[in-house]
């Protein structure tokens, strides 16, 4: 379809971003197996973990063990969350293949989130990202509250770009741009997208959505039309922020799937697959999925294992 890329790379956030917020810690060996099973679907690139405090994120806890103990599939890099020096140092020592550092484009977020301001945030990542550097281990740098932050409101494109440009310059190889909140609509996102695209080369922008009013299949569509080619989403839908009172969770993988798929879109990844992967997870958190093409294909499933009885 004209204007829309030939192929698009899933970033998968859903045993970080997704379990980061869930009311209770799983098992490193539960996430684990989500990890393998989203690895053998086909996705290449999945953020296992967090090297956060686990006094501010105790889902996250164990992330040294569940990147430690899983079975790696050949060209899958696996991912992590590191806020500073010592989350990279955790992340080498676990084998993260590569590390993402995280800010914001208002001043208040990334306070709450970080407790710090976007300067001094930077000032972190410096040594983190000289310490990468030397480790051959690339960086993937987050801007969070790209359209709205939950405390101060709408967010100029301007700040936004400014915050990305920064995460360029310091040496992010990629840099999503995250609707924290989810109220983002397709002609907000793309106007923030492309006023960013003036500034960093759109091959080096991912687009990072929240569905909290049901807008990120539809962003993701204006943006893909804008020239995206790299979109976060996460299995089952899972997902939120703790510091983002009322962020609901990713856009589901599953979801994004059936859209690519059904436009022609190449991902390498087998949408079967990957609602496997979604139904072990809630059933490990004990409630439905949140991808409505899985809670579909799975009811499909149902009746045709019935009409064979
Ligand atoms: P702080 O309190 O300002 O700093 O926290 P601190 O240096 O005083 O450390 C506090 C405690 O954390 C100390 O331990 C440190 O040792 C420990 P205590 O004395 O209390 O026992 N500590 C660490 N422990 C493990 N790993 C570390 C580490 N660093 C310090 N790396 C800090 C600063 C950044 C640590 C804290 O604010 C924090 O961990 N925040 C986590 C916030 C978070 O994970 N948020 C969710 C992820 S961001 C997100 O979801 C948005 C995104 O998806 C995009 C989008 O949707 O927009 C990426
Ligand atoms: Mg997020």
């Amino acid at each position: 379809m004209s204007g829309l890329p030939a192929r698009v790379r899933l970033v998968e956030v859903g045993p970080r971003d997704g379990l980061q917020n869930e009311p209770c810690a799983l098992p490193a060996a539960t996430r684990v197996t989500l990890v393998e099973k989203l690895a053998a679907a086909g996705i290449d690139y999945i953020e296992a973990g967090s090297f956060v405090s686990p006094r501010w994120v105790p889902q996250m806890a164990e992330s040294l063990e569940v990147l430690q103990q899983l079975r790696r599939s050949p060209g899958v890099t696996y991912a992590a969350l590191t806020p500073n020096l010592r989350g990279l140092e955790s992340a080498l020592e676990a084998g993260a293949d590569e590390v993402a550092v995280f800010t914001a484009a208002s001043e208040t977020f990334v306070q709450r989130n970080i407790n710090c301001s976007i300067d001094e945030s930077f000032a972190r990542f410096v040594p983190l990202l000289e310490r990468a550097r030397s480790a051959g281990v690339p960086v993937r740098g987050y801007v969070s509250t790209v359209v709205a932050c939950p405390y101060e409101g709408p967010i100029a494109a301007t700040q936004v770009a400014d915050v990305a440009v920064r995460l360029r310059d310091l040496g992010c190889r990629e840099i999503s741009l995250g609707d924290t909140i989810g109220v983002g609509t397709p002609a907000t996102t793309r106007k923030m997208l492309e006023a960013v695209a003036q500034r960093v080369p759109m091959q080096q922008l991912a687009v990072h959505f929240h569905d909290t009013y049901g807008q990120a299949l539809a962003n993701i569509y204006a943006c893909m039309q804008a020239g995206v080619t790299v979109i976060d989403s996460a299995i089952a839908g899972l997902g939120g922020c703790p510091y983002a009172d009322g962020a609901s969770g990713n856009v589901a993988t599953e979801d994004v799937l059936y859209m690519l798929d059904g436009l022609g879109i190449a991902t390498g990844i087998r949408l079967d697959a990957a609602i496997d992967a979604g139904q072990y997870i809630a059933n490990q958190l004990g409630r439905p999925g949140r991808s409505r093409a899985a809670q579909a294909i799975l009811h499909a499933r149902q009746r045709a294992r019935d009409a064979a009885k």
